[in-house]
C-alpha cells in the first residue's frame, strides 16, 4: 500500500482534486430497490446497473485511475431466489461474451476474482476468454468479484500456506502477513484507497475484508443505477479532502507533504 496518493491536478465541474486513487473498489448495490421504484423487475436494475459499469470505466479511464474493482456477485448472493440467481448468471454471461471486445478496443485487462468452481463450464470459459483476450491491455485494470467473498479469500490464502508449510516448502514461522497478502485473490493489484459503497447501507458485506484495512470509505444513498458521472467526481471530491495517516499524527503527514513539495 502506498502513503502516496495518485496526484494529478484534474478540473471537473466543480473540483480541484489534488489528489487522486489509485485504486478505487466498489460495492454496486441498489439495484433491486431502483427497480422496485420504477415498477420493474429485480433484473431490469441489474441490467440498467451495467450501464452504471459502463460510466463508471470511461470515468475511471479518463481520470487516468489505474485499477477499479467491482463487487458483482457475493459468495452469499446464492442464498437469493434461485430465479433471480439464474437471471444473474445469464446477465453475467451475456456481459461477458458482449463487452470483452469493447473493452479490449479500450485496453482494458479485465480479471475475475472469487471462487469460480462454483460458475457454470459456459461462464468458466467466457471468463477465460475475456481474461485471455484482455490480458495483454496497459489501461484501466478492471477487477470483477465474481463469487467473491472476503473470508473466502483470507481461507483460501491460509489454505495455501498450510498446504505449503506441509509440504516442506514453507517454514511455518516464515508466515507473516506478508505471506497472507500475496496468496490473496487480489494480490495483483495495491490495496484499494478509495471504497464507494452505493444504495445507503453502510456495511462491507464481505467484500475486501483484509485489502481495506486502510481504505478511506464513502457512501452514498444512490442507487447503483442512478450512479453517474457527477456522483463518481463526488466521491473523488471527498475523497481528495481526507488526510490518511495510517496510525501517524496529523502533524507528521504534513511534515511528509512539505518535504515532498519542496
Ligand atoms: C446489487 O443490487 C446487485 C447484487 C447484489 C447482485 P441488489 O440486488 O442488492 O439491490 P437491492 O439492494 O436489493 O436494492
Ligand atoms: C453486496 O450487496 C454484494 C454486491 C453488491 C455484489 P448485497 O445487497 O448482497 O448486500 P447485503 O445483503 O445487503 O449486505
Ligand atoms: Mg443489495
Amino acid at each position: 500500500m502506498s502513503e502516496k496518493n495518485h496526484t494529478a491536478s484534474v478540473k471537473t465541474a466543480d473540483a480541484n482534486l489534488q489528489s487522486l486513487p489509485t485504486h478505487i473498489a466498489v460495492i454496486m448495490d441498489g439495484n433491486g430497490r431502483w427497480a422496485k421504484h420504477h415498477g420493474l423487475p429485480r433484473i431490469a436494475g441489474h441490467r440498467r446497473g451495467l450501464e452504471s459499469v459502463r460510466t463508471m470505466v470511461k470515468a475511471c479511464a479518463d481520470y487516468e485511475i489505474p485499477y477499479l474493482t467491482l463487487f458483482a456477485f457475493s459468495s452469499e448472493n446464492w442464498k437469493r431466489p434461485p430465479a433471480e440467481v439464474g437471471l444473474l448468471m445469464d446477465l453475467f454471461a451475456n456481459a461477458l461474451e458482449q463487452k470483452a471486445r469493447r473493452l479490449h478496443e479500450n485496453n482494458v485487462c479485465l480479471r475475475i476474482v472469487g471462487d469460480t468452481t462454483r460458475f457454470s463450464s459456459k461462464i468458466r470459459m467466457l471468463i477465460q476468454r475475456a481474461e485471455t483476450l484482455t490480458r495483454e491491455n496497459n489501461g484501466l485494470r478492471l477487477t470483477i468479484a465474481a463469487n467473491y467473498g472476503g473470508r473466502w479469500d483470507v481461507t483460501q490464502a491460509c489454505k495455501q500456506i498450510i498446504q505449503e508449510v506441509a509440504a516442506g516448502r514453507m517454514a511455518a514461522e516464515d508466515a507473516d502477513e506478508n505471506s497472507i497478502a500475496r496468496r490473496l485473490a487480489t494480490a495483483y493489484l495495491p490495496e484499494p484507497d478509495l471504497f464507494i459503497r452505493t444504495g445507503g447501507e453502510q456495511r462491507v458485506s464481505n467484500f475486501l475484508l483484509w485489502q481495506l484495512a486502510y481504505t478511506e470509505l464513502y457512501f452514498t444513498d444512490t442507487l447503483w443505477p442512478a450512479f453517474d458521472r457527477t456522483e463518481f467526481e463526488q466521491a473523488l471530491a471527498s475523497f481528495s479532502e481526507r488526510e490518511r495517516r495510517f496510525g501517524k499524527t496529523g502533524d507528521q503527514i504534513v511534515k511528509q507533504h512539505r518535504i515532498r513539495n519542496a
